[in-house]
C-alpha cells in the first residue's frame, strides 16, 4: 500500500525543456530518462506520450525501456530513499530487527514512501559489504554494523513527518 498523498502534478514545461536538451544526442532516450528522473524524481507518466512523439518512437516503445530498466520508477519517491539490506549475512547478524526499527522510526513500511515525500523504505539483497552486517543505505550512504542505537541516531523518529 503506497502512503503517497496530494502528489503535486509534474511540471511538463520543465519536462518539454529537458526532452529539448537532449534532442541533438546520438542515444537520448535513456540519458533523457535518467535527467527526468534526476529532476522531477521520478518519471510522471504522462511525460511518455511528450517523449515519444520528440523521437519517433511509440509510446510503448518507451514505457517498454522505462520497464525494462530497475532504476526507472514511474511513481514519486522520497528526497532519501533507505535501504535495509535482506541478504543472509545482514540477516544473520540482526538485520530483521534492524528493518523492524526502521520501519517504527520511519511510520512506513516496505515499498511506501512518506507523505511528505521525504523518505522511502525498501529492501535489498546484498548490498555487498557483508562483512559490515547488519547494512543500511540511506541515499548513496552506507553505514555498516548498525545496531538500535545508530538506527535511532541516523533516523531518529520520523513517524507521522508531513
Ligand atoms: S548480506 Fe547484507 S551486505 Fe551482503
Amino acid at each position: 500500500m503506497d502512503k503517497v498523498q496530494q502528489v503535486p502534478k509534474p511540471d511538463l514545461k520543465q519536462i518539454e525543456g529537458i526532452i529539448a536538451s537532449c534532442k541533438d544526442q546520438k542515444w537520448p532516450l535513456i540519458p533523457l530518462l535518467q535527467r527526468i528522473q534526476e529532476e522531477v524524481g521520478y518519471i510522471p507518466p504522462e511525460t511518455i506520450n511528450p517523449i515519444a512523439r520528440a523521437f519517433g518512437l511509440f509510446p510503448s516503445q518507451v514505457q517498454g525501456v522505462i520497464t525494462f530498466y530497475e532504476q526507472f520508477y514511474t511513481t514519486p519517491r522520497g528526497r532519501k530513499v533507505v535501504r535495509v539490506c535482506r541478504g543472509t549475512a545482514c540477516h544473520v547478524r540482526g538485520g530483521k530487527t534492524i528493518l523492524k526499527l526502521v520501519k517504527q522510526n520511519l511510520g512506513l513500511e516496505e515499498g511506501e514512501t512518506s507523505p511528505d515525500l521525504e523518505y522511502t523504505l525498501e529492501t535489498v539483497a546484498c548490498i555487498g559489504v557483508c562483512a559490515l552486517a547488519p547494512n543500511i543505505v540511506i541515499g548513496k550512504e552506507t553505514h555498516g554494523n548498525m545496531n538500535p542505537k545508530k538506527v535511532s541516531q541516523l533516523l531518529g523518529d520520523k513517524k507521522g513527518s508531513g
